[in-house]
């Protein structure tokens, strides 16, 4: 049987944490979220546009528990700030879901240096989940859902264009940044089991799901692929989040080549399972933030 949001149990007493939360995957993570009674931390850059989205949610259902948070991923010290004013305002944290995301934006850097694609989508995502792990460790079966992607097939990482040493390419520079996610994803979950931590981490991705992502480059791009509505393209993510799996189990779409369909184990690349590339970019990524997060 094909899973579905309505497969989903009662998340009643559970609080989720979604990054983009005000439109496309992350958008339709919460409302469907919070329609199974989950409290939901709405974020993103945009207090506008998350108020703008908490407002819907309420328009459709008016019992929903939600919060705004404010956070631009393209910049770590706001990463910071954002985290800890989520530790001061709660003790548990039953899921992270590191949704948010850019593709294909011109050749551009985050306030820190990083490429945009490297720093948001990734960067960002690992401090807010070492900010956020006291949180996560202190919640019973807690977990983090990361956002990967098809394109992460491609993508090897190269120390020598984090930064955008070389000149830009967009679709190796994406690639990129979603393997670091899936890598991220698989070296985490190698590191809370060495630590004997409930926690897990897990990742998902939404096949080809026809939201605001290609606003930069060319978004008549997606008619060309068989796609799917972003209420669809959310059910990957809402599986991994609330269903129960192992750690470092990864979910996509089931149809061809995982662009559409239903929730179901999606294929990883050999290269994202190298625990090689997975402790070196960990320790990289642990140099570059200052931060002591899990080290072996
Ligand atoms: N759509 C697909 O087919 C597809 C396929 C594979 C993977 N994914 C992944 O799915 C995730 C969600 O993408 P989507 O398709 O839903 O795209 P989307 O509709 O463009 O939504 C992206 C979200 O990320 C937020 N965001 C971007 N930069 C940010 C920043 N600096 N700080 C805070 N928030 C920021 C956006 O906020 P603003 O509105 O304020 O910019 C928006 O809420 C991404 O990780 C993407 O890589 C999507």
């Amino acid at each position: 049987m094909n899973w579905t949001k309505d497969e989903m149990q009662s998340q009643k007493g559970k609080l989720f944490l979604v990054t983009g939360a005000n439109t496309g995957l992350g958008y339709q993570t919460a409302l469907e979220l919070a329609k199974k009674d989950a409290e939901v931390i709405l974020a993103g850059r945009s207090a506008e546009k998350i108020n703008a989205a908490i407002e819907q949610i309420l328009s459709e259902y008016p019992f929903a528990r939600l919060k705004a948070g404010i956070v631009d991923l393209s910049s770590l010290e706001s990463v910071r700030e954002f985290a800890t004013s989520i530790k001061a305002e709660h003790n548990k944290l039953d899921v992270l879901i590191n949704n948010a995301g850019v593709m294909f934006p011109p050749p551009s850097l985050t306030k820190d240096g990083y490429e945009l694609q490297f720093g948001v989508n990734y960067m960002a995502h690992f401090l807010l989940t070492a900010e956020l792990f006291d949180l996560l460790k202190n919640t019973p079966n807690s977990r983090v859902v990361t956002l990967s992607s098809i394109a992460h097939l491609n993508g090897t990482i190269d120390f020598d264009n984090l930064k955008l040493e070389k000149p830009f390419d967009k679709f190796r520079e994406y690639g990129q940044s979603k393997v670091a996610d899936l890598i991220f994803t698989l070296e985490l979950q190698r590191r809370l089991e060495g630590e004997e931590l409930n926690t897990i981490s897990v990742a998902a991705h939404p096949g080809t799901s026809k939201t605001e992502l290609l606003r930069t480059d060319n978004p008549e791009m997606w008619d060309k692929f068989p796609h799917m509505d972003p209420n669809q393209g959310a059910f990957s993510t809402l599986y991994a989040a609330t269903e129960q799996l192992e750690g470092g189990s990864y979910i996509g779409p089931n149809g061809e080549m995982e662009r559409t369909g239903y929730p179901a184990p999606a294929s990883i690349a050999d290269y994202a399972k190298d625990e090689t590339i997975g402790k070196q970019l960990w320790d990289y990524t642990l140099s570059e933030l200052n931060i002591n997060f899990l080290p072996e």
